[in-house]
């Protein structure tokens, strides 16, 4: 039976030299999850990171987040959130093959039994992200490529309202429009994102949405209206595991290390 296992690492914000980390040292609590990747059996096909790579969106900080991700035995993808540069990522992973040379940092993982399509949400100067007229273009023409597959779509931050306010204070531009293409194309399975440092589940326009935990720090569970961003101290660095079969879909399992 045609089965794969995507794991899912989120908002590492790693930093080469780390200031104020709000969760502990981000970069030994990534390198936590790494190892826990390569122990795990079966080991994933391969490792989605979705976004809020480093902190502060420095080369050296790009640099410091390769070496970490080199120690992974499976092949990884990135795509940035609103703590990244997308020049400075490009520069640190494009030669791994994947990432456009110019332009929005956005593509599709061909080869395995679930297409993988990555998008790029960032908005510069933004914590909110947005998808233009250009980036959903470049969707609806990529999800034309292959209809009968199973497919992933990837992203940093989430198409919809989620209850906590901080992060509904900055919702994401283009979401409409972006329901509007996934209408049209029920091959996508599921709409990973990361962004929301906790796990989060809702069926958005009739499309499964989640947000993974982060490895860095979690964000407290306060759903109160004007509630300001709280952590949960000592919080464990998460991942997420999603099984797809082919009979079953995608069952998605949430780690902590
Ligand atoms: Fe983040
Ligand atoms: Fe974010």
């Amino acid at each position: 039976m045609p089965s794969m296992m995507i794991a899912q690492i989120t908002d590492t914000h790693v930093q080469a030299a780390p200031e104020h980390e709000p969760g502990g040292d981000s970069s030994a609590r990534l390198l936590k999850v790494v190892r826990a990747l390569n122990a795990a059996s079966p080991a994933p096909d391969l490792v989605l990171v979705t976004g809020d790579l480093v902190n502060d969106g420095g080369p050296a900080d790009y640099d410091h987040l390769r070496g970490i991700l080199s120690h992974l035995q499976v092949p990884y993808f990135v795509i940035p959130g609103n703590h990244d540069d997308r020049e400075a990522l490009r520069a640190a992973f494009g030669q791994d093959g994947y990432l456009p040379e110019s332009g929005y940092l956005q593509y599709a993982v061909d080869g395995f039994p679930v297409r993988l399509v990555g998008l790029d949400t960032l908005r510069e100067g933004h914590d909110g992200g947005r998808l233009c007229l250009d980036r959903l273009y470049w969707l609806e023409r990529t999800l034309e490529e292959a209809r009968g597959v199973p497919t992933v779509l990837f992203m940093h931050h989430v198409p919809f309202l989620t209850g906590l306010a901080p992060f509904d204070r900055s919702p994401m531009e283009g979401a409409d429009a972006l329901a509007s293409v996934l209408s049209g194309n029920p091959q996508v399975e599921r709409v990973l994102c990361g962004h929301l440092h906790r796990p989060v589940t809702t069926r958005w326009h009739g499309v499964t949405v989640t947000a993974a935990p982060s490895t860095s720090f979690e964000i407290a569970l306060d759903l109160r209206e004007g509630a300001d961003f709280r952590l949960v101290p000592a919080a464990a660095p998460g991942f997420q595991m999603h099984m797809w079969t082919k009979t079953g879909g995608l069952v998605t399992h949430t780690a902590t290390v």
